[in-house]
């Protein structure tokens, strides 16, 4: 497998040299595995959406390691600020009103008039952000509405030697995808749930936040498509008990073939959700799956969103 390597501080630097020279690095956050790329070169960011097969129009997040770096393309006014100071680095993505145009950023934001900009909480996404000094866009390192990787190995079981450096940081702490926060209009709207609560943004700007289901035609998150992080099988989700013929995903005191949680830990959850939603996949055999409900607060919105389109069919 001589794509993956230990994300030491050798091969962190090998790798920001790849990210300078046009490449692919697959890099560890505390959310999910990203594909990176510099934003500045525009052959990487389309290189990105190839291997992804992605649809041009479903845009990227830029993610930056410094404060310094948040207004190299966006307008932060002082709520934005405010905001990246209270949640950096974290898993939030806030949606900003882009200035100025580049080529690659502009394919990164897929022509919007808006950027996405976070700043992650991993010490790997972190020195490899500095090392290459620049913005990395990196949508999550799958194909395009397949299960999220959580591991390197679930990058490379997906895209393979497309790759041209994975760097192996072992497990993401969070597990499921950042929250994105659009702060472009007066009241800011999730357009996304993800690691980053409702209630603790809401409880910081002291106001409500709306939460956008999305509009499954045209959504501005594309996240939000009805189906996506999809397991190959079958997923029946709030069931209180498996049926026949169904391998059963508990939480808390529903135990069953696997339990994301047994304590009904809700971050313990998220962190596994996506790992087990592969597993299930590898073990279920002729079996369909099914899900234990998972309470609606907290994260639980996150694991909620997913298992939901996870179970479209
Ligand atoms: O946790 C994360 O956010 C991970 C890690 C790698 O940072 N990244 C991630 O990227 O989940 P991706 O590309 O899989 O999901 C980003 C979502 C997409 O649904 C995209 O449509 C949305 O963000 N997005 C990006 N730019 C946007 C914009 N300007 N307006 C609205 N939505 C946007
Ligand atoms: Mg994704």
């Amino acid at each position: 497998m001589k794509s993956i390597y230990e994300a030491n501080e050798d091969n962190i630097a090998k790798a920001a040299q790849v990210i300078k020279d046009g490449g692919l690095v697959a890099m560890p956050t505390e959310t999910v595995y990203g594909l990176g790329a510099n934003v500045y070169d525009a052959q990487a960011v389309a290189r990105i959406f190839e291997v992804k097969r992605r649809p041009t129009f479903d845009p990227l997040i830029s993610h930056i390691a410094d404060f310094d770096a948040l207004p190299e393309y966006v307008e932060a006014d002082q709520r934005v600020w405010a905001l990246a100071r209270r949640f950096w680095p974290g898993p939030l993505t806030m949606v900003l009103k882009r200035r100025g145009s580049h080529a690659g950023v502009d394919l990164a934001c897929s022509g919007l008039p808006t950027a996405t900009v976070r700043m992650p909480d991993h010490p790997v996404a972190a020195a490899l952000i500095r090392q290459s000094g620049v913005p990395i866009v990196a949508p999550s390192a799958n194909l395009f509405k397949s299960v999220s990787p959580t591991t390197a190995q679930h990058v490379y079981d997906g895209l393979g030697d497309q790759v041209d450096m994975i760097l192996d940081g072992g497990s993401c702490p969070v597990g499921v995808e950042s929250t994105i926060l659009d702060v472009t209009g007066t009241t800011a709207v999730i357009l996304r749930a993800g690691g980053t609560t409702r209630e603790d943004i809401e409880d910081f700007l002291g106001e409500r936040v709306l939460l956008s289901h999305g509009e499954p035609d045209r959504p501005s998150a594309p996240g939000q498509l009805l189906r996506h992080y999809a397991p190959g099988h079958r997923l029946r989700i709030n069931a209180e008990k498996p049926q026949e013929n169904e391998f059963y995903i508990g939480f808390g005191t529903r135990d069953g073939d696997l339990n994301l949680s047994p304590s009904g830990d809700l971050r313990e959850a998220a962190a596994n959700l996506f790992a087990f939603l592969r597993q299930a996949d590898t073990t279920a055999g002729g079996r369909t799956l099914a899900m234990a409900p998972i309470p609606e607060y907290g994260i639980g919105l996150a694991i909620n969103d997913r298992i939901r389109r996870a179970s479209h069919d």
